[in-house]
């Protein structure tokens, strides 16, 4: 639907830069995603970086058109940022001090047959694609990823796990919530709370707003045991 529309606005982009279609398609796209701006200023600045990604959009959809990509582009919420301010947001993975080397024993699989390639998705392992938001909370979705993956091939059962129940209650563990975190910090936390909530039980909201009401009602919800 975006790219559709973004495809019939090709022409006009190519005619003048603030056409009045460009200019319909940026209200648009600001109310779908709900965007507010706090001056001038500011909202000057958010559309020449909207503009400069739906150019961006254009040339890799013409190009894929000419098969030189094998995806197109859409514009998403995350448009009117800047590459480096989707990293600083976004991107909340922080590295460990690297662990001392300890005395593993590694298995020899060398006269096992490989496959060519694993799709997790046809085993059944893996939940839907979600959106974070505006948080940089990617290290809770991908340890609550493989630990739905280990649960699902353990017990039968795929149950979407919380991530924001990591965001707001793994503090104690050396995470930042929407500022980032660890993955095996997140699993310190889930082996320390004995268990974690399900999705369903705790569900992800993008801003973090009710912090300490979630953390009082931590105290009655239903734990998923792994
Ligand atoms: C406009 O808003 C931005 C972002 O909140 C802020 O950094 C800036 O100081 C504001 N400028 C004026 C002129 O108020
Ligand atoms: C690792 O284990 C082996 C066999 O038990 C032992 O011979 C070796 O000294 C150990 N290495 C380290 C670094 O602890």
């Amino acid at each position: 639907m975006h790219i559709l529309c973004v495809l019939l606005l090709l022409t006009c982009l190519v005619l003048g830069r603030s056409s009045p279609a460009l200019s319909k398609l940026w209200e648009e796209w600001k109310m779908e995603h709900r965007k507010v701006y706090n001056n001038q200023t500011e909202l000057s600045f958010r559309r020449a970086v909207w503009q400069k990604n739906v150019h961006l959009v254009l040339r890799h959809n013409q190009e894929a058109a000419a098969g030189k990509h094998s995806f197109t582009l859409g514009l998403n919420h995350l448009a009117d940022m800047t590459t480096e301010e989707i990293n600083e947001k976004l991107n909340g993975l922080r590295l460990e001090e690297p662990v001392p080397l300890r005395n593993y024993t590694l298995k020899d699989v060398s006269g096992l047959p490989m496959p060519q390639s694993v799709d997790w998705r046809k085993e059944g392992l893996v939940t839907p694609v979600q959106n974070q938001g505006l948080c940089g909370s990617c290290w809770a979705f991908s340890s609550m990823g493989a630990l739905e993956g280990q649960m699902k091939k353990k017990t039968g059962i795929l149950v979407p796990l919380s991530p924001q129940n990591l965001v707001d209650c793994s503090t104690a563990d050396g995470n930042r919530g929407c500022r980032g975190g660890f993955i095996s910090k997140a699993f310190s936390y889930v082996i320390r709370n004995r268990g974690v909530d399900s999705e369903k039980f705790y569900p992800y909201q993008q801003k973090v707003v009710t912090l300490m009401l979630v953390g009082w009602m931590n105290g009655w919800m239903i734990d998923t045991i792994i």
